[in-house]
């Protein structure tokens, strides 16, 4: 059935197993990012037992409520919403927080819950989206521990989400400093220590995260083998492991441009259009497999490809394949008209 997705598990076992030897060498725990998985249990199952994860990851507590029955950490990495905190005490052991009021919320619950929920508070490095200053961690801190139901469990960061900006010396060296400082002031260690994801990989292999980082969260260069801002491959990675295939409905030349007419014009180019749209993937993000033919545009249900350079000689009823940037796939593997297909029913 298309269209669909190909989800190719061995290169997505085959890249963790590198990233995860990568973090030990560095004493670092890995934990897998499951956003991308979006809830779809028996992936989500599979790789857990085939790469032996110990923590996995989401934004989206309703994917966690589709793992409660799997046996692993939770960590709801995204500040949760008050008016979800009771399924976040419910559904993860774990959470990001960066809101004294939203904790405040998740201790009372816990205590109606008769839990006890961890949190990890979260530090602004710089790329200015989620997190607190130094003065508001150390504040909220001291709130929580005065709270029965909430355990401080550590302190992460996090870069390149929506600013680009990468992992580098300094604001490794300062987060470092503010770990530091936190645990001078307060008279504790903190367990984890989460200094990044997927873009730390240039740091992680070049053995320059600070000593202080005992833990790293990676969804795009486990799922794409990329590394987000630089846009490479890390080494050795697999990155053809979500292959989109879609069915040509039309294929017609037509001139190259809108507006003029066929008989017009000798810039007549060879379109195929197949039955996917701009609300099953984000359109920058795709690109053709066959180098020859390019991605011309689309529409919420059209997407127009230009195959006349192809040495393929493509019909009505053929497959075009598909690489898809991670938002792409994001918002590929979201959409319930498309497919998914693994060995796994
Ligand atoms: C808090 C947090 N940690 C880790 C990740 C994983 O990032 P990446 O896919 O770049 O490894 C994300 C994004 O999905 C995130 O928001």
């Amino acid at each position: 059935m298309y269209p669909c997705i190909d989800i190719k598990l061995d290169g997505i076992l085959h890249n963790i197993s590198l990233l995860k030897n990568k973090c030990k060498e560095n004493n670092i725990d890995f934990c897998l990012v499951t956003k991308m998985l979006v809830g779809y249990k028996k992936l989500v199952e599979y790789i857990i037992d085939n790469a032996d994860i110990r923590i996995i990851c989401d934004s989206r507590i309703k994917n966690f409520s589709a793992f409660s029955e799997i046996d692993v950490e939770k960590w709801l990495i995204r500040s949760p919403m008050i008016s979800e905190v009771e399924d976040v005490i419910r559904y993860s052991d774990v959470s990001f927080n960066t809101e004294l009021d939203v904790i405040e919320k998740l201790n009372v619950e816990a205590k109606k819950q008769n839990k006890i929920h961890r949190i990890i508070l979260v530090y602004e490095s710089g790329d200015l989206r989620d997190g607190c200053y130094i003065n508001e961690l150390s504040d909220i801190i001291s709130e929580c521990l005065m709270m029965e139901n909430i355990q401080i469990y550590g302190i992460a960061t996090n870069l390149s989400c929506v600013n680009d900006t990468l992992p580098d010396k300094d604001n490794m060296a300062d987060f470092d400093d503010t770990i530091k400082k936190l645990e001078n002031h307060f008279n504790r260690k903190f367990k984890v220590v989460s200094g990044g994801a997927s873009s730390s990989i240039p740091m992680l292999y070049k053995n320059e995260l600070p000593e202080s980082i005992n833990n790293l969260r990676m969804g795009e260069a486990v799922y794409l083998g990329n590394i987000p801002v630089i846009d490479e491959p890390f080494e050795n990675a697999k990155t053809d492991n979500f292959i989109l295939k879609a069915e040509i409905i039309e294929l017609k030349s037509k001139p190259s441009v809108p507006g003029v007419k066929l008989e017009e014009t000798s810039l007549i180019r060879k379109r195929a259009i197949v039955a996917l749209g701009k609300q099953d993937v984000y359109l920058p993000g795709l690109k053709c497999v066959d180098e020859s033919c390019t991605v011309v545009g689309g529409s919420s249900d059209h997407i127009v490809v230009d195959v006349s350079d192809s040495e393929t000689q493509y019909k009505v009823g053929d497959i075009i394949e598909f690489n898809m940037s991670y938002n792409c796939v994001l918002n590929a593997m979201n959409s319930k008209f498309v497919f998914k297909k693994s060995f796994i029913k």
